[in-house]
């Protein structure tokens, strides 16, 4: 058992978000597999998404340690940076975010709402991570310059202590469906850093639930992915003392082209056919490309018969993000 007790954890769910069936969605794709979805969009803050639950064990972190400023980084559209800001006005931290370049003449709607938060935005020269990184380390050294404490957040907030959140939501959703008795065959999930392909695999292992994890690649080549995905497993292990799931990890990289924070045709289809039958929105960036790559599994007839969770991650406002096509 994870000493998760142990853990410091700084509160900003409101309880389990919803676990809903998508009986129209379903029948769309011929009732060839039975669909549901996990409601990560719908968590409390800022727009919801999945990185919430990082959160409240990164600022449980933050706060434990004395910090008082959160420094993250990430692409323009991320919504770790969006959700660090709107965790960080909750718990009374400073948040300095930095982002990928160039800088553009307008602020798209993540950056609009980060403001909003009352977060310091720093726009990198260019979009390469290096020069990104290099900006992270000169903010950091000029906030300790200036007396202040601060507590850096990695890319998606998605080490062993982010992923620690997702543990906690792969039990979640067992605990959910087996009340239901609804236990899924497949969660199939959109995955960049992998930290919430790692953190629900564990989750679904330690709860005894022994569905396939399906990780859609929508950032990172399918071998990277798996090591980023191997690498927090293994760092689960070293918190806990248990064992890292024996088994493959899953990858799906079908819709990766035609690259990151870029659209596609699937994807597009995709949220056409959630929003007609069933009144949800997913994002272009991430749920959208993680629902084509449940189309195409249900249509290839690898889950004929089966019960699947869509994990809908969150992500909204990249719908009004904008993306070269
Ligand atoms: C909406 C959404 N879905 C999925 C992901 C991927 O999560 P991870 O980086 O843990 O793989 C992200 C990451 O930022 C996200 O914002």
């Amino acid at each position: 058992m994870l000493p998760l007790a142990d853990l410091p954890r700084f509160p900003l769910l409101d309880g389990p978000s919803p676990l809903q069936p998508l009986h129209r969605f379903s029948e769309a794709l011929g009732n060839r597999a039975e669909v549901w979805i996990k409601r990560e969009d719908l968590l409390p803050l800022a727009f919801g998404g999945n990185k919430l639950r990082n959160l409240e064990f990164l600022v449980g972190r933050a706060l434990a340690d004395g910090a008082d400023t959160l420094v993250t980084s990430g692409r323009r559209w991320s919504n770790h940076c969006r959700l660090t800001a709107a965790a960080g006005a909750r718990a009374g931290l400073g948040v300095h975010l930095v982002l990928g370049g160039p800088p553009r003449p307008d602020d798209g709607p993540n950056v609009q709402l980060e403001r909003l938060l009352g977060a310091t935005i720093h726009v990198a020269p260019t979009g390469d991570r290096a020069d990104r990184e290099a900006l992270v380390g000169d903010v950091t050294a000029a906030l300790r310059s200036a007396g202040r404490r601060p507590f850096m957040i990695e890319v998606g907030g998605s080490g062993v202590t982010g992923a620690v959140g997702q543990v906690l939501a792969g039990q979640e959703l067992v605990e959910q469906a087996r009340k239901r008795a609804a236990e899924p065959h497949s969660l199939i999930v959109p995955s960049a850093t992998g930290g919430t392909q790692a953190g629900l695999l564990w989750g679904l292992r330690d709860a005894g639930c022994v569905a396939r994890v399906i990780g859609v690649a929508v950032a990172q080549p399918p071998d990277e992915l798996r090591a980023r995905v191997a690498a927090i497993l293994d760092g689960l292990a070293d918190l806990t003392g248990a064992e890292p799931p024996a088994e493959a990890i899953e990858v799906n990289a079908d819709h990766l082209a035609p690259g990151y924070g870029r659209r596609n045709g699937a994807a597009k289809e995709a949220t056409e056919l959630l929003a007609r039958t069933e009144g949800i929105l997913v994002d272009p960036i991430y749920t959208a490309k993680a629902l084509a790559g449940l189309i195409g599994l249900v249509r290839n007839g690898e889950l004929d018969g089966r019960r699947v969770v869509f994990w809908h991650a969150g992500g909204t406002p990249g719908l009004f993000e904008p993306l070269d096509d």
